[in-house]
């Protein structure tokens, strides 16, 4: 999708389609909020108003088509929720619910109204754990940008009548001040929105057409394109580093593991600071000979969502050119059962010498990661961030809404949730209490791989936890938040993208 911004007003702007979001004023007495002053916009909702067909409810849509006055074939009003409330989080969702609603009614083209009152603080979003601040006018280009961008993707792929229609250009109105910035803005948006795309078509692709191999070559080819260092390791230098957790897990397969690390060192960056962002990489999780249930173990395609994540982030670091460095590890493997496959019982030793129990072959993640974290720490990473699709534990915490944050060192934790408030993506903190270590302890290793049956998206931590020492580290479980399973209207169901966005604002927030 095009992206292109204009000055115009409401309504002199020719489009397919002119999007106007409303927003609720939250009592009875008080209008709807048209996000326009433009007179013949407003007149074309007062009817609606008093008929109570637009109330600014979020997601709410309302068309009229050539209302007089205006050059626009049709006008949209999008409901964007509360206006005290109303933020980036709830402004990115209705661009994403204007552009899926043309899609669906293949309107290829259609302009965007920047909200007018998007001013001071807004009161804490209903939509996010943290008080979202309305960074002024940048800010909503640059979120009404990646909603929309992020609403084009349709996981249709393998459909042969797939309509496979793209959107073709979002027009977003703005004032005719400060362009640049917002011209800028609009970029950053577009880079961010395509990046958790090319995330989400890795993340979509099933287990067949998605191996480490293939992966690895995805990463690759768009390392090439962007200007990122790029390597490629197999099994035999995976055994040579003595990776033991992470080979252990990639034995069982005919299909090679690949460990995939991407480079991104800008002159002029801090040399004092990089940060290491670790991917969990499971292209299919049948659990091994712990071998899960087959009710929803095609789910287990998208156990790559956390490796996806960190090369979209990737991606989208190397084209906005933060002044910080990132390495970007994926570890990538299958976890099958087979005659070569580890065994309960079985004890491994990592690559930072400790010796693991394997208690469950099904808790793969955490093996592959634990050499993924450490071997981030030797190449010099001071910072640490690792998303995975770990636990079904975390799911049962926090359902499909919160993805689980954890957290080794206070500071670093503040300024991670400064990028949550700019992302939009939901996530909630859980502990890493030394007393949860008693549950992982082994009678005859170090450690063992699973902690029973409590507490299970922290146990999992815990040992990860084992493999970063003192380094700042933020483990993302996102188990129940890769994938979205129920129809919205702002975003297709499938492969969500987080953390990408969260991600990317972390390092520019780093790199500025
Ligand atoms: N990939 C799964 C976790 C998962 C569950 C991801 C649901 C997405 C949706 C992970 O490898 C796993 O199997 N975890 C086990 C750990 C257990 C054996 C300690 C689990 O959560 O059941
Ligand atoms: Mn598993
Ligand atoms: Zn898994």
């Amino acid at each position: 999708m095009k992206i292109a911004l204009s000055t115009s007003s409401p309504s002199q702007i020719e489009t397919e389609c002119l999007v106007i979001p409303v927003l609720d004023k939250g009592d009875k007495e008080s209008a709807p909020e048209i996000q326009s002053s433009d007179s013949a916009i407003r007149k074309a909702a007062e009817g609606l108003i008093a008929s109570k067909e637009i109330t600014g409810k979020l997601f709410e849509t309302v068309l009229l088509h050539q209302p007089a006055g205006t050059k626009a074939k049709r006008v949209l009003f999008v409901g964007g929720g509360k206006a005290k409330t109303f933020s980036s989080i709830e402004l990115r969702k209705v661009a994403g619910t204007a552009a899926r609603f043309c899609k669906g009614k293949n309107i290829r083209s259609f302009a965007f109204t920047s909200p007018e009152t998007w001013t001071g603080k807004a009161e804490q979003s209903a939509h996010s754990t943290f008080a979202t601040e309305r960074a002024g006018l940048p800010e909503a280009v640059k979120s009404i940008v990646e909603g929309a961008v992020a609403a084009d993707f349709d996981p249709d792929y393998y459909k042969s009548d797939r309509k496979d229609q793209k959107l073709d250009t979002m027009t977003v109105l703005v004032p005719a001040s400060d362009a640049k910035n917002l011209e800028q803005a609009a970029e950053v948006g577009r880079v961010i929105g395509e990046s958790q795309n090319f995330t989400r078509d890795l993340v979509n692709e099933p287990g067949n057409r998605m191996t480490p191999t293939i992966l690895a070559d995805r990463a690759k080819k768009m390392c090439d394109e962007v200007g990122l260092k790029c390597e490629i390791y197999g099994p035999d230098k995976i055994k040579e580093m003595k990776m033991g957790a992470f080979w252990s897990v990639a034995q069982g397969s005919d299909e090679e593991p690949r460990l995939i690390v991407m480079k991104y060192e800008p002159a002029g960056a801090p040399a004092d600071k990089v940060l290491g962002l670790v991917g969990k990489g499971i292209t299919f999780d049948t659990g091994g000979i712990s071998i899960k249930p087959a009710d929803n173990m095609e789910k287990m395609k998208y156990d790559m969502a956390g490796g996806a994540s960190m090369i979209g982030t990737m991606r989208a670091i190397a084209l906005l050119k933060p002044k910080v460095k990132v390495i970007g590890i994926v570890c990538a493997s299958e976890n099958m059962p087979s005659g070569k496959a580890q065994k309960p019982g079985d004890v491994q030793i990592a690559m930072n010498g400790k010796s693991i129990e394997i208690i469950n072959t099904d808790a793969e993640g955490r093996l592959v990661l634990a050499d993924g974290l450490h071997y981030a720490r030797q190449l010099g990473a001071t910072h640490l961030i690792d998303a995975a699709t770990l636990t079904g534990a975390v799911v049962v915490a926090l359902g499909s809404v919160n993805a689980g944050i954890f957290c080794n060192d206070e500071a670093y934790f503040d300024e991670f949730s400064e990028a949550l408030k700019k992302s939009g993506e939901k996530m909630w903190r859980m502990p890493v209490d030394v007393e949860y270590n008693e549950l992982i302890k082994s009678d005859i290793a170090d450690i063992k791989n699973t902690g029973g049956r409590w507490g299970g998206a922290i146990t999992a931590a815990m040992f990860l936890k084992e493999f970063v020492e003192d380094t700042p580290w933020i483990h993302l479980d996102i188990a129940g938040t890769a994938w979205i399973e129920n129809k919205q209207p702002w975003i297709a169901v499938g492969p969500s993208g987080l953390p990408v966005r969260t991600l990317v604002e972390f390092a520019m927030q780093n790199g500025k």
